[in-house]
């Protein structure tokens, strides 16, 4: 008998077949998972990597909360047509803080992981407030009412903290000044050294909806305005011995 032959009997056995298909997929799937118990970080470190700040985070939240990832994802694949558009392909370490990550799986609108900084604020004010009058043809709805709603950041050290449990590096001095950080990074003329001496110089400070008070609007300005600017692709090198 041939192996051939010997092959024969399993397919025309569905009992047996199932039998050893199991086997062949148990050692597939312990072979892929396994080694991952064994590394220590499966996510390659990338400068410029850093926490949202808070008033990031709060935007980060309203962006959930409002369901822009059913038709914005936030991943760039690494194909052609995807890098010409949308810029440098996503890479992990760029979610490494999202919980839960907002990659996305439907594209109604554009992606948006590198929005930051491809538009003024006053045109996501105008564009948040009214889609059809930047871009008639747009199917966004309107979401104006986020210039009406003032917040405070009463519960954005909670928020933090929750962040910290699940990985992300937020020291015990950022969670302290939270609250103050959130206000300052909205108002230019306020003293904001130390949020910049915790997150980095590179943060952000605007009065993003160009209106008095912190609106939701200013968090959600705040967020898009950063996604995709950590890291800087001019000097990024990938790492490919990992
Ligand atoms: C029903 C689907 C839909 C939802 C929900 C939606 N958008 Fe959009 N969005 C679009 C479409 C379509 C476009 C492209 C046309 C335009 O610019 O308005 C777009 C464009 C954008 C752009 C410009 C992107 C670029 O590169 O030009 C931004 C920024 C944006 N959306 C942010 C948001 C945010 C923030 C939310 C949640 C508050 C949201 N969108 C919710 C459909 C949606």
């Amino acid at each position: 008998m041939g192996i051939l032959d010997k092959h024969g009997i399993l397919e025309k056995n569905i009992t047996l077949l199932a039998i050893f298909s199991f086997i062949v997929v148990t050692i597939g799937g312990l072979v892929q998972i396994v080694p991952l118990f064994y590394l220590e970080n499966t996510i390659e470190e990338v400068e410029g990597m850093r926490p949202y700040t808070p008033l990031e985070l709060a935007g980060r939240d309203i962006y959930i909360r409002e369901g822009c990832y059913v038709c914005h994802s936030q991943m760039i694949r690494p194909m052609r047509d995807e890098v010409e558009r949308y810029g440098h392909y996503s890479l992990a370490a760029e979610s490494q803080y999202d919980h839960p990550f907002q990659w996305g799986s439907k594209r109604t609108g554009p992606d948006l992981a590198r929005v930051g900084g491809r538009y003024s604020d006053a045109w996501h004010v105008d564009h948040l407030t009214d889609p059809q009058s930047v871009v008639p043809e747009s199917v966004m709805p309107k979401y104006g009412f986020l210039s009406a709603s003032l917040i405070e950041g009463e519960h954005i050290e909670d928020l933090m903290r929750t962040h910290r449990f699940v990985g992300v590096p937020y020291t015990d001095e950022m969670i302290e000044n939270g609250m103050q950080d959130f206000m300052v990074q909205a108002d230019p003329d306020s003293d904001w050294d130390g949020l910049l001496e915790r997150y980095g110089e590179d943060v952000t400070v605007s009065n993003f909806d160009g209106a008095p008070g912190i609106t939701e609007m200013d968090a959600l300005i705040a967020y898009l305005q950063m996604l995709g600017t950590l890291v800087d692709f001019s000097t990024f090198e990938p790492d490919a011995s990992r």
